[in-house]
């Protein structure tokens, strides 16, 4: 492996059970599946409903794009044993403070099996390992607890309660916020 920092060549990472991969424009009809649903909307601001394969087409072009930038690294979800893509997760970089923040969503009908956690750890591997970063971090909606427990199982620490931080459906919702420092990571919570 080369000197840490952004990487030029989009990576693809193999779990146990996952095929971490770059999406490409094909991949609209399966991000519009994964996404159209309220719990996803609910829960991640940026992710309209209905969720349409336009919208699908738009923010394969803005990972595309960010990628380019190299301002992010958003990844298709694929469970290796059907090929179906089930999820995406992604990192924004921020070079300036040597961060990451992780993000993901996984298709209603393949949540409940770890899948999110295996997705997650694989992405802070990336950040600490490729990227370099010092921090990895993760924002959630205080309510959230399916993702909050993904963010624990993935050794990060509960760093802020925001109240009352974002609109959501037109009402003001709390926020929490997560990290986990290279130190600790690589003190034993890399996996
Ligand atoms: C959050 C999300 C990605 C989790 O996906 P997943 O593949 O089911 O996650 P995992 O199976 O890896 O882990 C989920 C954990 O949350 C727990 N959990 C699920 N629902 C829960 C709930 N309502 N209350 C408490 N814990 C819950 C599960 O038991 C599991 O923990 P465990 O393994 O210790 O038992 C998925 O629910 C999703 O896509 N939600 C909508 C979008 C979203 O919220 N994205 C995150 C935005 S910050």
């Amino acid at each position: 492996m080369g000197e840490p920092g952004f990487p030029s060549v989009w990576p693809i990472i193999e779990t146990a059970r996952l095929r971490l991969r770059p999406p490409s424009l094909d991949d609209a009809q399966g991000v519009q599946r994964f996404c159209n649903d309220p719990e996803v909307s609910r829960n991640a601001e940026t992710i309209p409903l209905p969720y349409t394969v336009e919208h699908a087409t738009e923010w394969i072009g803005l990972v595309l794009e960010e990628f380019e930038k190299g301002v992010g690294v958003g990844m298709l979800i694929e469970e290796r044993a059907s090929g179906e893509v089930i999820g995406d997760s992604c990192l924004k970089y921020d070079a300036t403070h040597g961060r990451a923040e992780v993000g993901f969503v996984l298709g209603r009908d393949y949540r409940g099996n770890g899948y999110a956690t295996e997705a997650a750890r694989a992405m802070i591997g990336l950040a600490f390992g490729t990227l370099g970063v010092r921090k990895v971090m993760a924002v959630a909606f205080a309510d959230n607890l399916a993702s909050r427990r993904v963010l624990e199982r993935c050794g990060m620490t509960l760093e802020a309660s925001l109240r009352g931080h974002s609109m959501r459906e037109g009402e003001p919702a709390d926020d929490v916020m997560y990290g986990l420092l290279r130190r600790e990571y690589d003190g034993g919570i890399r996996q």
